[in-house]
Order: C-alpha cells, then structure tokens, then sequence
C-alpha cells in the first residue's frame, strides 16, 4: 500500500499535453467530485466553490487569459476554484444550522464555537485578510484533487498561469461572494506529452525534513 501511494505520487505530473478524445467516466468523475466535497478546510467553513467548465465556447474564452495552454481546452474536466471574499454573520448562520442539522445537536450547544470564529475571522485580526484566508484553504482542496486524482490514474495540471480577474468576468464570479484563485485541469495525458518522462525535480529529504 506505502509503495503504491509511492508510485502513484512518481507516477502523477503536471501534465502539458492532455489526449483531447479521452474523458474522465461519469462515475469516476463523481468520486472526485466527491473528494472536492471531502477536502478539510480550517473550522470546516468550506469557504470555497469548485466551477467545473465543460462548456466548450467557455474554455476557448478562457484560453487566452491562461497564457493560452492548450490544457484548457485539452483536457476532460476543467475545474475552476474559488475562493470565498466576504465571511459574515448570515455564513456563520448558514454553517452553524448545517451543524445542527446534519449533527442533531441544539444550536445553542454552539454558541461558544460560534463566537470563537466570530472573534477570529469576522472581528480579529484575520477579518481583514479573508480572501487571503480562503485562499490558502481553497489551495488545500486543489492539492486533495491533484492526489486523489493521481490515486485513481488520472492525470491533472493545476494551474495558477490564468489571469483570475479575467476568468472572473466570464464565470460571472463578479458580482458573486467568490473570486478565482487557481485552475485544475483534469483528464488523461497524451503520449505526446514528454514531460511524462521527465525526472522529478525535488529537494532532498534532509533538506525538507527537520526532525526536532
Ligand atoms: C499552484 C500551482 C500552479 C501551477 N501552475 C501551472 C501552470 O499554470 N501551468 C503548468 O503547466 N504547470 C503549472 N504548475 C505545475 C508545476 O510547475 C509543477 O507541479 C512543478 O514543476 C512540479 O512538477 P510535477 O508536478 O510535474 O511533479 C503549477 C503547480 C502548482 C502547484
């Protein structure tokens, strides 16, 4: 098991050239959207919005703001994700009854949890840098695809190479409470690809690790 999640971690790369006639299964497709679903994020706020463009008229707008890679276009799922730019009382109050709901619990029971958020992302010092905050969680998701992915033999290339202002124009983020942050395109590489056989470039344990 160790090896193989080794494997595949050697086995995934940022891929260049996606086969444009491979698509991902309806099914296996749902697992990942599921693992999106599943990704942790800090206090569970999920700040976050996962838009899967499948529109083909819609990727070729896009590809000029993403410095026209062809994996916009080329791959089988493009997924687009978001990052919450406004964290408020009415959010709280949507989070705090789906506690409630899914947990069965009374939602004064939450009362204390609740006013801890509130303290440190509505009025603390990270109130004024939520699109930040999210950001960083909605990178998390962005690696839990890129694995899960790779786990299930499909290929992936995230990409921060778009303009997020210009995507956000024609996704129609901006007049919503989200905002781009980074791309994931999805699919299956082509043999094309000799990036596939490039050697991993990556520091030495003992210059990553410190034990202490
Ligand atoms: C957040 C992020 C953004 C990236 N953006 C791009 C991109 O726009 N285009 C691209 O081809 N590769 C992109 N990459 C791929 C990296 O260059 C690649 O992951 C890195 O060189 C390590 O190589 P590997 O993933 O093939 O092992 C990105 C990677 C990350 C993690």
């Amino acid at each position: 098991m160790s090896q193989s999640l080794i494997e595949k971690l050697k086995w995934r790369y940022a891929v260049k050239k996606f086969d444009p006639q491979k698509k991902i299964s309806a099914s296996d497709w749902s697992v990942l959207e599921e693992a999106l679903v599943l990704t942790p994020s800090s206090y569970g706020l999920q700040p976050w919005k996962f838009l899967i463009v499948q529109d083909p008229t819609v990727r070729k707008l896009l590809t000029p703001h993403s410095w026209n890679q062809t994996q916009v276009e080329d791959c089988s799922h493009f997924v687009v994700m978001a990052a919450r730019n406004v964290l408020d009382e009415k959010y709280l109050d949507f989070f705090f009854q789906e506690i409630s709901r899914i947990r069965s619990v009374a939602p004064e029971s939450l009362a204390g949890y609740r006013k801890a958020i509130g303290a440190d992302l509505l009025t603390g010092p990270r109130s004024k840098i939520i699109q930040e905050w999210a950001t960083r969680q909605t990178y998390i998701a962005l690696g839990n695809l890129m694995t899960c992915a790779a786990l299930m033999n499909i290929d992936a290339c995230p990409m921060e190479g778009i303009v997020p202002l210009k995507y956000d124009e024609i996704l129609g983020l901006e007049k919503s409470e989200y905002r781009t942050v980074v791309a994931c395109a999805v699919g299956y590489r082509s043999s094309e690809d000799k990036y596939a056989s490039a050697k991993k470039v990556r520091f030495s344990k003992e210059k990553l690790i410190q034990l202490i």
